[in-house]
C-alpha cells in the first residue's frame, strides 16, 4: 500500500514530463532549505510562436513534490506565453494542500526557467530602450507609446505582461511615471 493519497500516488509514480528534454532555453532549479530536495524543470520555449514545445523536471524528492513538479509540467506543456496567468495554477493548492512547501519549491523552479529565460532575451535585446517583457518583445518604448492606463490595458493592447508576469512591477512604473509627466 503507498505511503501517499491516491491523488499523489498517481502522479508521483508515473510521471510523464520526468525527465531532461533537448533544445531546452529555460532552464530553472529550487531546492528545500527543509529537506535539501530539488526541482530541476527544463523548457524549449519557440522564440516565434511563444508556445512551450516542451518540458521536462528532475527531482530527488518526496512524491509530493515529484506531483507538485508533474501538475506545474502539465499545466504549461504546449500552453503559449500569453496562457501562464504568472504560474498560478488551478487546482495546485488543493493536490498539496498538506504539503505545500514541497510544492512551493517546484513552482519556485519554474519560476525561476522563465526568470532565466527573460534573462537571456534581455541580454540578446539589440534595441536602445530597454526591453521590458521579454515574453513578447515589449520595449519601453512601445509600452509608453501605446496610451495604455493601467498594466491590464497595456496587457490588452501589447500582450506585454500577460505571461510569466514577471515584468508587471515594472510596467505599472512605466504608466506611474508617464502619467505624472501629464
Ligand atoms: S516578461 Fe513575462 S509577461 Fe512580461
Amino acid at each position: 500500500m503507498s505511503l501517499y493519497p491516491d491523488s499523489i500516488a498517481r502522479l508521483a509514480f508515473a510521471p510523464r514530463f520526468a525527465g531532461p528534454i533537448e533544445d531546452a532555453n529555460a532552464v530553472g532549479t529550487d531546492a528545500s532549505f527543509a529537506c535539501g530536495a530539488f526541482v530541476r524543470f527544463e523548457l524549449a520555449i519557440d522564440p516565434d510562436s511563444k508556445k512551450i514545445s516542451a518540458i521536462g523536471f528532475r527531482s530527488n524528492g518526496c512524491g509530493y513534490m515529484i506531483a507538485a513538479a508533474e501538475t506545474c509540467a502539465a499545466a504549461v506543456a504546449n500552453a503559449k506565453l500569453t496562457e501562464l496567468h504568472e504560474c498560478n495554477f488551478s487546482g495546485f493548492e488543493e493536490l498539496a494542500a498538506d504539503r505545500m512547501r514541497c510544492a512551493e519549491v517546484a513552482r519556485h523552479a519554474l519560476k525561476e526557467a522563465f526568470a532565466r529565460f527573460r534573462q537571456t532575451q534581455l541580454e540578446e535585446f539589440p534595441g536602445e530602450k530597454a526591453l521590458i517583457c521579454t515574453c513578447f518583445g515589449i520595449s519601453e518604448e512601445l509600452i509608453e507609446r501605446c496610451g495604455a492606463q493601467s498594466v491590464e490595458e497595456v496587457g490588452e493592447r501589447t500582450n506585454a505582461g500577460t505571461g510569466c508576469g514577471s515584468c508587471r512591477m515594472l510596467i505599472a512604473e512605466i504608466i506611474d511615471s508617464a502619467m505624472s509627466e501629464l
